[in-house]
């Protein structure tokens, strides 16, 4: 499956990663939906998780992206949320490696610890990567009975 829409949120320490990955993704167009925030002031990380994840299960886009201090935060609440399988990815080879074997489905990046040309790489070979199937289906389908 070709991912097309992208559904995307920060915190404060994410922002202008954010700011500056959706205007680079709008003009590779890719169709992106931005849940926010739409300015630096400080809010708490989860209800953005929240948002993009209920979004994304929801079926209102292909993957999400997260973007907090580190992107652990992001994953964690992301993840408490069925059907979602959110990683923190702070280098490329992790990106393709979560598409391939995990399927994936949000991608949460450090706005503070990993420079934009990195995050770039990161997001570039996460909407590229598809899912190897095979022997990690079973898997997958482990995961989703402890939801
Ligand atoms: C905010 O200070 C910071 O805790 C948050 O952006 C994130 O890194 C949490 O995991």
């Amino acid at each position: 499956m070709a991912i097309n829409t992208i559904i995307i949120a920060s915190d404060h320490a994410g922002f202008s990663q954010k700011q500056a990955l959706v205007a680079w993704l709008r003009e590779q167009a890719y169709q992106v939906n931005d849940l926010g925030p739409e300015g630096e002031g400080r809010v708490d990380y989860p209800d953005y998780a929240a948002l993009v994840g209920r979004a994304l299960v929801a079926g209102n886009a292909d993957v999400g992206i997260l973007i907090c201090g580190t992107g652990i935060g992001m994953a964690i609440a992301a993840n408490k949320i069925a059907g979602v399988r959110a990683a923190n990815i702070t280098d490329p080879v992790f990106a393709a490696l979560a598409r391939e074997h995990n399927d994936a489905n949000v991608l949460a990046l450090s706005g503070r610890f990993v420079d934009e040309a990195t995050n770039r790489s990161i997001v570039e070979t996460f909407l590229a990567t598809p899912f190897s199937g095979g022997r990690h289906v079973g898997r997958l389908a482990k995961i989703s009975a402890l939801e």
